[in-house]
């Protein structure tokens, strides 16, 4: 049976269920069965609720000293009946300053300096190691500790606070214990036998449909597809040779989602990557930089694009590096993460449609026609600008159509294009937007989860039977 038949089982015998619960109790990983309610939930066959929970986990620490004894009592084991010398015991023991001084203020030692060097001794014949014997109950998840008691552990770095995001599963209104195969196409045969009138269909991608069509307009428009097959990036490409700042708070771990193995990147163009970290530090070009110490560390940092204005960076140092420069157009459509709370208009990861021009003396007026050609062909008439910021273009602009904002846009600076090796008469207008927004404006969607994930409504697919923009 898999994961989606045993959870539909497990519902059919009890109200709710949270997916938590789930994981522990069939001993799957908890995205596994995440994944599964979203498949079984796009059927309609359970409902789903988001809940945050918080729960006490041991550090590596703790669990080390679950293991081995706290520092204190692998300190308290380690003196002899007779004793020992202070420097000797000190240097033999692991985590000894610690230990030293919690056996100290627990009275489990003492020091004896009538011999002249001092010797610890032991005060007590037996010790308790009750930090020990907590963690281990935490470990076996039973956490009835006192809030004192965990602050101490949490201030020894033995225990941490994690946040648990999970969901409570209801039956849905097409809930069975068995699941259905839908139907992807619809056939003559099934419109002249009428079976169509039940057969259950499995709803429109309107995303993919949406995407193509960008993609064609840009194609007809004469321009080539970025490769944006590589969704995790340095924050070199991501930031820094975007000009922006390593104090900037989108480089935060509260809007980014940074990787942890591998943690970081060591191959770049050296030289290029020499004159960000100038331009950023101390300026050139005929700017003045931030005026900050720049940090190879921090560009080395791996992340999960957060936009794909980082593959035009890199798209625009190869186009520095040719000979003779030649004008391009490049666009790209592709997923990036932003580590978002979740609400009605944003989701953590996200389609991003992007156009970049590259050509001799270009400015803000080519901009805005390019722009109003562009969106044109989505049939968004009357687009407005306001004045926006962006560490890499100036000046940048927020696009409005109907009052509703659907991109972002700008010039790059020449402090993100003069170090990558461009000639200075050359300039690069682009703009970016999400797959998501026009796509949620033209069918007047206000909630981002009516167009992506499992509530999707039906029957708004079928009342939008031909998925294309008006022109
Ligand atoms: N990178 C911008 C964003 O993520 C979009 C953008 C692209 C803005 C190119 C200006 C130029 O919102």
């Amino acid at each position: 049976m898999d994961i989606s038949e045993r959870i539909l089982k497990y519902l059919s015998n009890s109200e709710n269920v949270d997916t938590l619960k789930l994981a522990s109790e069939f001993n799957e990983d908890h995205q596994k069965i995440v994944g599964a309610v979203k498949s079984i939930e796009a059927l309609e066959m359970v409902i789903s609720e988001a809940v945050k929970s918080t729960k006490w986990e041991l550090t590596d620490e703790g669990h080390s000293v679950a293991s081995a004894g706290s520092h204190e009592a692998v300190l308290y084991r380690g003196i002899p009946e007779e004793g020992i010398l202070q420097a000797e015991v000190m240097k033999k023991v692991p985590n000894a300053k610690v230990g030293f001084s919690k056996a100290m203020s627990l009275g489990w030692i003492f020091i004896d300096k009538s011999g002249g060097a001092p010797i610890v001794k032991r005060k007590v014949s037996s010790i308790q190691d009750i930090v020990q014997e907590n963690l281990n109950e935490i470990k076996k998840g039973i956490d009835n500790l006192a809030e004192n008691v965990r602050n101490d552990y949490k201030k020894r770095k033995l225990l941490q606070e994690i946040t648990l995001k999970s969901f409570i599963l209801r039956k849905g209104p097409q809930f069975a214990t068995t699941i259905k195969k839908l139907e992807t196409d619809l056939t003559s045969e099934m419109i002249l036998s009428g079976s169509w009138k039940t057969l259950q269909f499995k709803p429109y991608n309107f995303e993919a449909l949406v995407r193509s069509e960008f993609r064609e307009i840009f194609l007809e428009m004469g321009f080539e597809e970025m490769p944006t097959n590589q969704y995790i990036e340095s924050s070199f490409w991501n930031f820094d040779a975007l000009f922006q700042p390593q104090q900037h708070p989108a480089r935060d771990a509260h809007d980014t989602f940074f990787i942890s193995s591998p943690a970081s990147t060591t191959q770049f163009p050296m030289d290029y990557l020499e004159r960000v970290k100038k331009v950023h530090s101390e300026g050139g070009f005929g700017s003045q930089g931030y005026r900050y110490e720049w940090k190879i560390e921090e560009a080395q940092k791996n992340l999960l694009r957060t936009h794909t204005t980082a593959v035009s960076a890199r798209m625009l140092y190869q186009l520095a590096q040719q000979k003779t420069f030649t004008p391009r157009k490049y666009f790209s459509i592709d997923k990036v993460f932003r580590n978002e709370t979740l609400d009605a208009t944003h989701l953590a990861e996200f389609q991003q449609v992007e156009g970049v021009v590259a050509a001799r003396g270009l400015g803000l007026a080519d901009l805005i026609s390019l722009l109003d050609a562009f969106f044109r062909r989505l049939g968004f008439h009357r687009l407005q600008f306001k004045p926006a910021y962006n560490p890499y273009t100036e000046p940048s602009m927020e696009i409005f159509a109907y009052h509703e904002e659907i991109g972002n846009s700008g010039v790059f600076r020449p402090e993100m294009l003069l170090p990558m090796g461009l000639p200075e008469d050359v300039s690069v207008i682009a703009w970016g937007l999400s797959l998501e927004r026009p796509t949620m404006i033209k069918y007047g969607l206000n909630n981002i989860r009516d167009l992506v994930g499992p509530k999707v409504d039906l029957q708004m697919v079928q009342n939008n039977p031909i998925c294309r923009l008006d022109k």
